[in-house]
């Protein structure tokens, strides 16, 4: 392992696995349910400790998501292992909240284009709808995370003012979200444009509960996470496999892949707990249920063996 005492770069990173939900919420075939609890499960086999299950949207909206109870009573819940789901509305966390639940992610937009494509409604709007989960959640000792969408740009309105996303980003901490989230939806963000919003919106809240959301469209995510580490972000989502894309966001391919961030991690000394052998094998095996190859550099350039066997 190389040695990261004299750079900047956190000593350990904390990853957020969405390819369960972020992921397969893409699929346009019905994935049985028992291939998406499999895959959590042998996502938490893996040693990832955050792993993002289902969300309670509007079936109309998300059908893929719509067997979203049963998805959380068929898991195998590990001590130590939080297993969010996403709740747009009141509605989706009571009933996330019977599911048993320990963690809601709750979702805006830097771009009112995209939360009108998205949720229906103006940013004010849904931040409106995020107040009551909010206060249901501090009464029911419920982690709440907060998302946001298009932090570097949008299909629909294109560039992002970075202050938009640190006024967001501001309302969402007022409310208590734990963590939250910047999504980079359609992966348009390059480095030195990525620091600028993370500087915006750390000014706002600290950095340490900031997380890094990006796709990776363009083939820059490894790039805009090099850069935001080394600023102090230490929580990064990624999808096994590269899983994913964004009903909302055509042309979105999925999040950065988990087995290509562990590599860049393991290459550097930063510590996260996570097996990369069992994230690779897993992309390989939900791939397979899907009838395609990973979609990361990662798992192709260390599971040939494992496709052939
Ligand atoms: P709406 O149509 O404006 O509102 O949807 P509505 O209240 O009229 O609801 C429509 C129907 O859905 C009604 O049923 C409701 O009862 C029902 P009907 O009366 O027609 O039979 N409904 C629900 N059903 C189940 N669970 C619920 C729920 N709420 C309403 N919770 C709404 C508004 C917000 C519900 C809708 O727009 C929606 O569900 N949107 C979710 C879209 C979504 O899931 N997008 C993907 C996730 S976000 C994302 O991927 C980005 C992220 O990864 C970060 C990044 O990369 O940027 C997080
Ligand atoms: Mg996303």
């Amino acid at each position: 392992m190389s040695d990261h005492s004299e750079s900047n770069l956190p000593q350990k990173v904390s990853i957020f696995e969405v390819g369960a939900r972020d992921g397969l919420q893409n699929e346009a075939d019905e994935i049985p349910t028992e291939i998406k609890i499999a895959l959590i499960d042998k996502l938490a086999g893996a040693g990832l400790r955050e792993i993002e299950a289902t969300s309670f949207v509007s079936p109309k909206w998300v059908p893929q998501m719509a067997d979203n109870a049963a998805v959380m009573a068929g898991i195998d819940r590990k001590p130590g292992v939080h297993y969010p789901v996403l709740t747009p509305n009141k509605r989706g966390f009571d009933d996330a909240l019977a599911a048993g639940a320990d963690t809601v992610c709750v979702f805006t937009a830097a771009s009112e284009a995209f939360s009108q494509k998205n949720t229906n409604c103006t940013i004010a709007e849904s931040l409106t709808r995020i107040e009551p989960i909010a206060e249901a959640a501090k009464a029911h000792n419920i982690r709440v995370r907060g998302y946001i969408s298009c932090v570097l740009g949008c299909p629909y309105e294109g560039d992002i003012d970075p202050a938009r996303v640190a006024d967001v980003a501001a309302s969402l901490d007022a409310m208590g979200c734990y963590e939250i989230s910047l999504g980079d939806t359609v992966g348009y963000g390059t480095p030195l444009k990525t620091r600028t919003m993370i500087e915006a919106v750390s000014a706002r809240v600290p950095i340490t509960r900031l997380a890094a959301h990006f796709h990776d469209t363009y083939g820059q995510a490894l790039a805009n996470l090099l850069a935001v580490l080394e600023m102090g972000v230490s929580v990064i989502d990624s999808s096994v496999g590269g899983l994913g894309g964004c009903p909302y966001a055509k042309g979105a391919k999925g999040n950065v892949a988990t087995e290509d961030v562990l590599y860049m991690l393991n290459g550097m000394g930063v510590e996260t707990g996570v097996g990369l052998d069992a994230v690779v094998d897993t992309a390989w095996w939900i791939f397979g249920t899907l009838g395609r190859r990973p979609n990361s550099r990662v798992a192709q350039a260390l599971g040939g063996k494992r496709k052939a066997a």
